[in-house]
């Protein structure tokens, strides 16, 4: 039987609709609730504690909505609240970390790999520890991690292919370039939206990797394994946000094309117990 219950996803703001994109692509007949917790992002120059309480928080606020999968659409809530939130769900979670770690591996030809993402992602080590793993049959695996937290403000201001973004590119991307990497992991929601600057500095020839795409096809695996698909009757697609919806709607935009995000509802989120 058809399982039309909607998949909720969350992020720390707007970055996670790049991930939402590629679920639509993938899996179009299925109904979505994103929430973005713009009031209080980011979340990459948090701590550890507080980034498992507020994503407990958009997890319960989620599960409130009746959804039948929950997506972290975003890197740094993956990394050090993945864990807690699993074991505390009765419906499957999807993190980021594991598909985008694996679609690296998968196009590496000479096994340097470049990861980049917020400080607080690339502090937990998780990420690195996750290439390491699925690479571990790669002779002399390279693994060069570099924390880029201006991308996000770059992102957020539209900023994504002019002279401001293209010199910040080359001074974060640096190490990378000097080691030699031909994959890059756009380990942070945000990103991909800055993708043709990050190739401008890196070269053609280097592959970049957006987990969106990977995350995309994991939820539809699991729609199918679980057997919750939706049979397509009554798509809805509803958005919430933490901060003034017009702004997260005038911010968002580019992120999803196609009219949306539109009818965005403002969700008090810290009411939630964790
Ligand atoms: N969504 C976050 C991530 O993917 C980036 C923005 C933030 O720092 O909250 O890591």
């Amino acid at each position: 039987m058809a399982d039309n219950r909607p998949i909720g996803i969350f992020d720390s703001g707007i970055g996670g609709l790049t991930v939402l994109r590629e679920i639509i692509a993938a899996v179009p007949n299925e109904s979505t609730i994103y929430f973005g917790d713009d009031g209080r992002s980011p979340y990459g120059t948090k701590s550890h504690d507080t980034i498992i309480n507020y994503s407990l928080q958009d997890m319960k606020f989620l599960k409130e909505q009746d959804v039948k999968m929950i997506v972290i659409a975003c890197n740094t809530a993956s990394t050090h609240a993945y864990k807690t939130l699993s074991s505390m769900c009765d419906v499957p979670v999807v993190e980021v970390v594991v598909p985008g770690a694996k679609a690296a591996v998968e196009a590496t030809r000479n096994g340097r790999i470049g990861i980049i993402a917020t400080r607080a992602t690339i502090g937990s080590g998780v990420y690195e520890a996750a290439v390491r793993e699925y690479g571990k049959d790669i002779e002399g695996l390279e693994v060069i991690s570099q924390a880029c937290p201006l991308f996000v403000s770059l992102a957020e201001e539209g900023w994504w292919d002019n002279e401001v973004a293209y010199l910040t590119a080359c001074q974060y991307l640096e190490p990378l370039k000097a080691a030699g990497v031909d994959t890059v992991v756009l380990a942070c929601t945000h990103y991909p939206l800055l993708a043709r600057t990050i190739s401008k500095v890196m070269g053609p020839q280097v592959k970049l990797i957006n987990s969106g795409v990977a995350v995309a096809s994991v939820v539809k695996n699991i729609l199918e394994s679980n057997g919750i698909a939706s049979d397509g009757r009554n798509v809805i697609r509803k958005f919430y946000t933490s901060d003034d919806p017009k702004l997260f709607e005038r911010v968002a935009a580019p992120f999803l094309g196609r009219g949306l995000p539109s009818g965005t509802k403002r969700v008090q989120v810290d009411k939630y117990d964790t």
